[in-house]
């Protein structure tokens, strides 16, 4: 999930954004679901498993992560369903790209 997110809001959004201006608002939200899917994981990563809370947490998470995927999918592949995103220009890939350390 870190690595999505930072590959995503490091290359790919500063791209789309770039490519399609007008398409700011669709790249917050899903910047803004990154930021709540970071926050959820980290929450369970120190949450004993036992915790009664964990098994809605957990629940929540997958339910967010599908949305988002699907929403990206829809949103910036071409053939998706909505077909209407931008093209990212192929300075988009992840080639080269490292998290920082500490990052996984
Ligand atoms: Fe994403």
């Amino acid at each position: 999930m870190t690595v999505h997110t930072y590959l995503e809001e490091e290359i790919f959004y500063p791209a789309a954004r770039e490519a399609a201006p007008e398409e700011k608002d669709r790249v917050l939200e899903r910047v803004e679901e990154h930021h709540g899917m970071v926050w959820q994981l980290s929450e369970l990563q120190g949450l004993d498993p036992a915790d009664k809370t964990f098994d809605a947490k957990a629940t929540v998470l997958i339910e967010n992560v599908r949305h988002h995927v699907e929403k990206e999918e829809d949103e910036w592949f071409p053939g998706g369903p909505q077909g209407d995103g931008p093209q990212v220009p192929a300075g988009a890939r992840a080639g080269n790209a490292r998290p920082p350390r500490g990052r996984a």
